[in-house]
């Protein structure tokens, strides 16, 4: 299994993708403004599409991924095997391409970015943007490690925005309720950080090794008992949504 992996390393979802789709329901305000971006499109291809959360119900949708895992557990009819850094598709195929949370994926970022402007005349790319601040409490208080992972892994989106010489870059801050498990989701529920298979679903967590995550969740699993967590974060528990640093990159026509 372990080989298998370092042989095949765009195809990581095939072991962390296992269960996904409990944990990572599409959540209806992204949704919204996903959906926004898109609309006009007849045919859209959704690259590093997983199990299809956000694709629009009114367009003809191609999903790629190169995670067989993931590809199985998407609902379509169309779906390709590839990576975004070579999409087998002619020049122009489709109105709209749609990528969400998968560039930090992509070993080539600027060659995936240039391959959905060669195959589509609009793009929506949601990422997450590593130079905007405020940081998640679970990073700066039990997990600095994720700081470094995710510094490696994803792009300023200025950079994006200028690969795809975007016109609108839109945030999303993140509702308290937020249903689409991924790292930042439970930033005023911490308790559900605490559960593995919720953790599985993220691929910051699933990358850390377990001798690192584990003891830093004992530590979040004290602080929760003793209300310290509460004491140190009373000011998140009022608000409705906090900018953690998402956005929506819109390019083309
Ligand atoms: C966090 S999931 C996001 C899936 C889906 N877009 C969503 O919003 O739920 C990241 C996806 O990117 C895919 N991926 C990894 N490397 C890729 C690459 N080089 N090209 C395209 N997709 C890739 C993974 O297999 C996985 O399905």
């Amino acid at each position: 299994m372990e080989q298998a992996q370092a042989q095949e390393p765009t195809a990581a979802y095939d072991r962390i993708g296992i269960g996904y789709s409990q944990v990572r329901r599409p959540d209806p305000r992204l949704g919204a403004l996903i959906r926004q971006a898109l609309v006009g499109a007849r045919t859209v291809v959704n690259v590093g599409a997983g199990a299809g959360s956000y694709e629009p119900q009114d367009a003809e949708v191609t999903a790629v991924d190169p995670s067989q895992v993931m590809l199985d557990q998407h609902p379509g009819t169309r779906k390709v095997k590839a990576g975004a850094e070579e999409l087998p598709f002619a020049d122009g195929t489709f109105d709209a391409a749609m990528a969400v949370l998968t560039v930090h994926h992509w070993p080539d970022l600027h060659r995936g970015l240039g391959e959905l402007r060669r195959v589509s005349r609009r793009q929506a790319v949601f990422t997450w943007d590593p130079t905007h601040r405020p940081e998640l409490w679970l990073v700066d208080e039990y997990l600095p490690e994720i700081r470094e992972l995710d510094a490696s892994r994803f792009t300023p989106v200025a950079e994006v925005a200028e690969a795809l010489d975007a016109h609108t870059v839109r945030p999303f801050p993140i509702p308290h309720d937020f249903t689409d498990g991924f790292q930042i989701a439970y930033w005023r529920r911490p308790e559900i950080y605490l559960d593995p298979v919720v953790r599985q679903a993220s691929s910051t967590f699933a990358q850390l090794p377990a001798s690192v995550v584990e003891p830093a969740m004992e530590r979040l699993r004290a602080d929760l008992r003793s209300g310290a967590w509460a004491r140190r974060h009373a000011h998140l528990l009022g608000q409705e949504s906090v900018d953690y640093g998402y956005r929506l990159v819109i390019a083309g026509e």
